[in-house]
């Protein structure tokens, strides 16, 4: 992102009409200030997906998809960012600012890419020329058709096949070696990473092939699969594998099911379950499982039935809990022994591995059969156990009815409530008082967030160092983030500001709070806002003098300086009227 100027982004989308952007391919319906429609990344009878020219971004509160104009072209035409931008500007007449070192490295990573790219062809073309290697797909029954829109190929045996074949120039050679298509010996000498192995190639978002994996033909040949290493353009921890091909057979994918191997999403697709995905020989990450639910509402996660499978469906669900917005769904199941995907389906065709996914294992009872399994819920002992596993797990779901129906749940089985993950993220936006008890502190900090979402221009209303900087009350260094953003980018809007903090462990609230309409117009927006921060600067005065008095009384004096502090501070207060105690 950080390649072409924010403030050129920033300028770029406010000058967007994002209904504009949107409206030509989901049909919204004008609600007031803003415009509903039926989500266009989720499967949903009632609208719940609304657009905000006001604060140019889109959020839906089934799914939790929100963002602004580039990313909503970024997911719903899959373009990849730069190439969003590119089609924003040609919209609205601009030209995109690009520095050579951009141009470089774009033509840098094409080069990679071509790289790649050619050693496909390569592996197809020999897939072509071995009798071996066709030999051992046709003994794991892998139709023609599938061979191809897998580009599956095949890796010669010796050390310099593709070496000799593409190696032709120093660069070339570097290009390949940086793809991580060679090993190095001992002695320096570069060889074929990939040596008589039937070749998977792993494509990218856009089709791009960026890695692949190797199988063995002989069992005794080392490991059985060999991956690409991680490179500039594959991180196996974000990549799946298949779900290039399950996107081009969908335009809305129904459900995606994860499983491990590269066979397995092969074998699934020919038989008709054309929607299955496997992680590289890793774990599910967190950024799997975004990538999973941005592309369905619903996961099935399978996993052998054994020790193993348990543990890695576990991991899944680590991975998943933070992402398991309204509306999203994710499901175990367990294979029986021996068996995997593939041979499942092999032997019970589409319906019968259906009718296994049926019968797949909601994440709520996986979580609560697996945290409970060694626990005796029939004593006090036992519950208290139980919540206390429960507790930090149910605390990373995001704020919805998922996640309290998920609270209520733990209440029924052990009679002791899980409270919202941090009381910071429960309270209700409220507009602030001029006299905030101690009980509202928290929520005039939310009031504050909650205005400037809504408007990220009330930040240039004040300069740094703000006041209440050294306020100790929580989201205080969140507002302060976000006013130093803005002061930054003038021209930022919501849905820009929004994905700026897309990491922060706050985002679900911010989410809430910026999709939240304040009644009143701009002028009272303003006025809201100029009079929490008047609250909390007060209360940073009051906290300091405390602070001071304390010392004080404690430790019998002050140094000079903190005693003309406290002078200046009780002055202060003497001008502060009717401002109940800090504490
Ligand atoms: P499995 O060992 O279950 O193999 O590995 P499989 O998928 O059933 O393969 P076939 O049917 O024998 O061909 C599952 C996945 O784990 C990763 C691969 O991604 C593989 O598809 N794996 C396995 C490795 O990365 N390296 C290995 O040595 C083995
Ligand atoms: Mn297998």
């Amino acid at each position: 992102m950080a390649r072409i100027p924010d403030a050129f982004i920033d300028d770029l989308l406010a000058r967007t009409d994002i209904v504009e952007v949107i409206g030509t391919r989901v049909p919204l319906k004008r609600q007031g200030k803003e415009y509903s429609a039926r989500c266009p990344f989720h499967d949903e009878r009632s609208p719940s997906f609304t657009v905000s020219p006001n604060k140019q971004f889109y959020h839906c509160f089934g799914c939790g998809a929100h963002g602004t104009a580039i990313s909503f072209l970024m997911n719903y035409d899959r373009l990849e960012f730069l190439d969003a931008v590119e089609e924003l500007a040609k919209r609205v007449g601009v030209e995109v600012p690009r520095d050579t070192r951009q141009r470089n490295e774009d033509s840098d990573s094409r080069d990679l890419y071509a790289a790649v790219e050619a050693a496909a062809r390569f592996f197809q073309k020999q897939y072509g020329l071995s009798g071996k290697a066709q030999g051992y797909l046709d003994s794991r029954e892998v139709s023609a058709d599938i061979r191809e829109r897998f580009l599956i190929g095949y890796a010669p045996d010796g050390f310099n096949a593709l070496r000799d074949a593409l190696g032709t120039d120093e660069r070339r050679m570097k290009l390949l070696e940086r793809a991580g298509l060679f090993s190095k010996n001992d002695s320096g000498r570069v060889y074929d990473k990939f040596r008589d192995r039937v070749m998977f190639p792993i494509h990218d978002r856009r089709g791009r092939v960026i890695a692949f994996g190797g199988r063995v033909l002989d069992k005794e040949d080392g490991p059985k699969y060999l991956n690409s290493p991680e490179t500039q353009l594959f991180h196996k921890g974000r990549e799946l594998y298949g779900l290039w091909q399950v996107r081009q057979a969908h335009n809305k994918i129904p459900r995606l099911i994860v499983v491990e191997g590269y066979m397995d999403v092969v074998a699934l697709f020919q038989h008709g379950v054309d929607t299955a995905v496997a992680t590289l020989g890793t774990a599910t990450t967190p950024d799997h499982a975004e990538l999973l639910f941005r592309n369905a509402a619903d996961v099935y996660f399978c996993f052998d039935g054994d020790r193993a499978g348990r543990g890695a469906a576990w991991k899944a669900v680590e991975s998943v809990l933070p992402r398991m917005k309204d509306g999203r769904q994710a499901f175990f199941l367990f294979l029986p022994d021996g068996e995997d995907p593939d041979s499942l389906v092999r032997k019970e065709g589409a319906a019968g591995f259906d009718a296994r996914l049926r019968e797949a294992v909601p994440l709520s009872q996986f979580l609560f059969d697996s945290l409970a399994a060694d626990v005796n819920l029939g004593t006090l002992e036992g519950k208290g156990r139980l919540a206390e596993r429960a507790k930090p797990l149910l605390a990373q779901i995001p704020d919805g009815a998922f996640a309290d129906l998920m609270r209520q749940r733990l209440t029924e089985l052990t009679g002791v409530g899980a409270r919202a993950s941090t009381p910071d993220t429960h309270v209700p936006a409220q507009r602030a008082r001029n006299a905030p008890t101690p009980g509202q502190k928290r929520s005039l900090v939310r009031a504050a967030i909650s205005l400037l979402l809504q408007q990220p221009a009330l930040a240039l209303q004040l300069q740094a160092p703000y006041a209440f900087v050294g306020l100790r009350q929580p989201g205080v260094s969140l507002l302060c983030e976000l006013l130093d953003l803005v002061q930054q980018r003038p021209d930022i809007g919501t849905g820009s500001l929004l994905e700026h903090f897309a990491e922060h462990e706050q985002i679900g609230a911010l989410q809430k709070l910026a999709s939240a309409t304040l009644p009143g117009g701009e002028e009272n927006l303003q006025r809201e806002f100029l009079d929490a921060v008047s609250q909390l600067e007060k209360q940073t005065v009051l906290q300091r003098l405390d602070e001071l008095q304390a010392r004080q009384r404690e430790e019998g004096a002050l140094s000079d300086a903190e005693k003309r502090e406290l002078l200046a501070l009780l002055q202060m207060r003497a001008g502060l009227h009717k401002v109940p105690s800090a504490n």
